[in-house]
């Protein structure tokens, strides 16, 4: 069954938003990097690589789904950023955002009846809760951390481990 028109675009601005997001990473890594937090640096990096993974899982389903791909352009991301927590903070209220943007897909895949993609949506409800529950352990870290910059490095140490 071909896919409704209102889904293939929410769809194609999915993939925007996702490599958006994979820019948006990698601003906060070239940001950590400046400031010698490689470990938070390599986490951001990694999680801009997940973001094109995501980007890309969209990508397949419209083509599988015998959809046009289009693609939108992205934003420049900021490289900037006060310190790791205001680049947890900010990241955390993004994926909060896209949280919102997949349940927004899900409701509209629910009322067309469109089990396919409901099924594709999934995938993404349940990676959404990683990616905001990862995002959000970091920013009670560091906000405990505060102004210790000892405490801040091991966090920035934690960071460099974790492993995809
Ligand atoms: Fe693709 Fe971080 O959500």
């Amino acid at each position: 069954m071909k896919m409704s028109k209102d889904l293939e675009k929410l769809i194609i601005e999915q993939i925007r938003n996702e490599l958006e997001s994979a820019y948006i990473y990698l601003g906060m890594s070239a940001a950590m990097e400046s400031m010698a937090f490689s470990g938070i640096a390599k986490w951001m990096r990694r999680q801009a690589k997940e973001e094109v993974e995501h980007g890309m899982k969209f990508y397949d389903y419209l083509v599988s789904r015998g959809s046009k791909v289009e693609l939108l352009p992205i934003a420049q991301a900021a490289t900037d950023y006060k310190s790791p927590l205001n680049a947890f903070e900010v990241a955390l209220n993004h994926e909060k955002k896209v949280t919102g943007l997949i349940h927004k897909m899900y409701d509209l895949a629910v009322s067309l009846k469109d089990y396919e993609s409901q099924n594709m949506l999934n995938w993404f409800v349940t990676e959404q809760i990683e990616e905001e529950g990862q995002t959000q352990h970091f920013v009670d870290r560091l906000k405990f951390a505060g102004d210790d910059a000892c405490a801040v490095l091991r966090i920035d140490k934690e960071a460099g481990k974790v492993e995809g």
